[in-house]
């Protein structure tokens, strides 16, 4: 049992790691250790004592408490902040008892009482111990008899060793240009990374890092997320006691909880690591973790898809998607997604959304039609769905101009034309869920693109049952709920999550979709960057990837292809105005991907030479087994007669014999991975390689 319990508290080890938790001289609770598990339970360090400490802003700056409620002289970054009945804000929490469950996954949870008040809060740690991950998430209950409304409540505060020498990498962005990494020095106050648009956002994805001169394969690497697709907060703290903390949970910005008696209240769960071999060891962590344990469908192999999107815009009818399923057909596609503008009303963004049924005019046939050409041309059919949304121009809004997003005496500001439906509101959560429901019931779908295209205005919700302020909270809830029963009753369908590109990429979301639309940007050089900002915590085979036409008259289609084929290969250009040798090319490339892709979606996945740091990239994958693997290697621009980086292979089999494709000699895995290789290229040209075990 990876869990121990002893007078001084806790030990929880996973295969490679540890996490001790104690209770001090004083009845605090507080952090003891995270790092590289140690041979003996007792070699793990006593907890940190608050009387070894004398300051005026008394020990809370330097003793870490495990997690901190608003109280006395804490002016730390607390977990939790609560107004009790009478308006006292303060939270004292003694420790009261605890609870091991042994399972495959085995849990500790730690019971907390206020000293006076009827609150309860539980810490609960689940052990992913073959991951060298924990999760942990809180329960709050109020045992009394009046309400407590809940300002604050963090999933987990994690504390690093004594010390203030660390860096934190986050990723920052915005619409097309998703994923994008920031590594800085930690310094005394307070950093903080937040969403407050109700999506997990293109501006700050929900996961950090926190190194100590790290590198891709070395180093000391702590890392985490929060499996949720709303408003997250993540806080690095530094004390002016070299005390570096961080704090993740649901953004306490404008959040507000009436925690109603023998009604508790669970945070989402953050799930943190640590590992000794860098950062690409921390992202395959959380690589098999995703495919293993959230996804829906993790072990099967996507297909590759085509989008009409960028090809018909809005423009679609029965003819025109059925010419270009044809031509998809004939290169090799599996999946043929129609996008945009299938509903009723929909020509352009302005009008339809809320009005799932085939557009009478574009569709007379309804969909069962072009479905059928689709499935005889050998094809899936997948469709896109916008469900969260309406137009003020549509029978929905019409009918129920109450059910969106507003403050009743202020304007609905728009967005692409749009507003948002409250889905916080039951009724609103059962007409997405009839409407979805029958579309899926009525037609042959496989596929679902489940988009939302816009942040929240006026958060305003007039008839919510407790404070509107849990609107942040409960929409996402609203949205779990509707998505997790449509999988339910259509188990089979594959979903994806879309927000104007990778706006909703988290771990919450892919319990129920099983790939993210990566970015709205398909212009291939640029999404070399975004892709490797997003394998920093999620796996190729969740990263839907597509070749368009942004960029043909630079970039050639088989480096746009290539950098494509790194994720789960889509394709997404106008195939009416490819010619016979694109399509010749295109099915080529195809072709590979249907023998390479088992590696690229389920091995292992590193970043030889990193795309945002350099002109000149290389990623490799490689089969569990070690036996097969995959480099893709891209030049986007180096002046002529630079020199060409070395490329070091990773992950081999240091004494087993390794071709590479295009060298002739085969060597150890051992002198491919230190001797490493040269491959030449020009400006814009790229080139994949297969390895193998000879
Ligand atoms: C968003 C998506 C695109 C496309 C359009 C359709 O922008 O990210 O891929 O589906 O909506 O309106």
């Amino acid at each position: 049992m990876p869990i121990h319990s002893s007078p001084t508290g806790w030990v929880l080890e996973t295969r490679n790691t540890a996490y001790a938790i104690g209770i001090n001289e004083v009845g605090l609770l507080t952090h003891r250790y995270w790092g590289a598990r140690l041979p003996f339970v007792d070699d793990y360090p006593e907890p940190f004592k608050s009387t070894n400490f004398a300051s005026t802003d008394g020990f809370h700056h330097f003793v870490p408490e495990e997690y901190p409620g608003y109280a006395g002289t804490k002016y730390i970054d607390p977990c939790l902040k609560v107004t009790f009945a009478d308006k006292v804000r303060d939270v004292v929490l003694v420790y009261e008892d605890f609870k091991v469950t042994a399972s495959s996954s085995p849990t500790l949870d730690l019971r907390l009482k206020d000293s006076f008040y009827p609150l309860h809060v539980t810490l609960h740690y689940r052990i992913h111990e073959e991951y060298d991950l924990i999760e942990r998430w809180v329960t709050l209950e109020n045992l009394g008899d009046e309400p407590i409304l809940v300002e604050r409540v963090f999933s987990a505060k994690l504390t690093l060793p004594p010390g203030a020498d660390y860096s934190l990498t986050h990723m920052y962005g915005s619409w097309s240009n998703e994923f994008q990494m920031q590594r800085e020095p930690l310094t005394p106050g307070l950093k903080v990374i937040e969403s407050r648009r109700l999506i997990s956002s293109h501006r700050a994805t929900p996961w950090f890092t926190i190194d100590r001169n790290a590198s891709e394969e070395n180093g000391e690497v702590w890392f985490g997320t929060l499996a949720w697709s709303g408003n997250h907060k993540i806080t690095a703290e530094v004390t002016e006691f070299a005390s570096t903390r961080i704090s993740i949970g649901l953004n306490d910005w404008d959040f507000a909880w009436k925690l109603m008696p023998k009604q508790p209240f669970v945070t989402p769960a953050a799930i943190s690591g640590y590992t000794q071999n860098g950062f690409g060891a921390a992202s395959r962590i959380f690589h098999d973790y995703v495919r293993d344990e959230i996804i829906p469908h993790g072990k099967v192999l996507h297909k590759i898809l085509y989008n009409s999107w960028e090809a018909t815009l809005f423009s679609v009818d029965e003819a025109s998607q059925s010419k270009l399923a044809e031509i998809a057909a004939q290169m090799g596609v599996e999946l043929f997604v129609m996008d945009d503008g299938w509903f009723h009303g929909r020509n352009w963004d302005n009008a339809g959304l809320g009005d799932w049924w085939p557009d009478e005019i574009k569709f007379p046939n309804g969909l069962t039609r072009l479905t059928q050409n689709v499935n005889a041309l050998g094809m899936d059919f997948g469709l896109w769905v916008e469900p969260e949304m309406v137009n003020p121009d549509s029978d929905l809004y019409r009918a129920h101009p109450d059910w969106v997003i507003h403050f009743p005496t202020r304007a609905r500001t728009e967005s692409r034309n749009q507003l948002i439906l409250n889905m916080a509101r039951t009724d609103v959560q059962e007409y997405i869920l009839g409407v979805l429901d029958e579309l899926l019931a009525d037609h042959n779908i496989a596929f679902i693109k489940w988009d939302m295209n816009r942040g929240v205005s006026e958060p305003g919700w007039a008839d919510a049952p407790g404070d509107q302020r849990e609107l942040w909270v409960r929409y996402v809830q609203g949205v779990y709920h509707v998505w997790g029963t449509l999988r339910e009753r259509h188990p089979n369908v594959i979903w994806q999550s879309c927000a104007s590109g990778g706006g909703r990429a988290d771990f919450g979301i892919l319990q129920f979709a099983d790939q993210i639309w990566t970015s709205d940007n398909t212009e291939a050089t640029s999404r070399l960057r975004i892709q490797e900002g997003y394998s920093q915590f999620l796996p190729a085979n969740t990263m839907e990837a597509w070749v368009t036409d942004w960029g043909k008259e630079t970039v050639p289609l088989e480096f746009r292809f290539h950098v494509s084929m790194c994720g789960s290969l889509g394709v997404g250009g106008n195939l009416l105005e490819w010619d016979q040798a694109d399509r010749e090319s295109a099915a080529n490339c195809i072709s590979l991907y249907k023998d390479i892709r088992q590696v690229i979606q389920f091995g292992d996945q590193f970043r030889l030479i990193s795309s945002q740091k350099n002109n000149f990239s290389a990623m490799q994958y490689l089969s569990k087994d070690k036996v097969e693997g995959v480099l893709f290697v891209f030049r986007t621009h180096i002046p002529e007669r630079f020199n060409i980086p070395t490329i070091y292979l990773r992950g081999l089999e240091p004494d087993a014999l390794y071709t590479v494709e295009g060298f002739d000699q085969p060597r150890s895995g051992k002198a491919w991975m230190e001797a490493g290789l040269t491959v030449e290229l020009k400006n814009l040209q790229s080139k994949v390689l297969r390895i193998s075990h000879t």
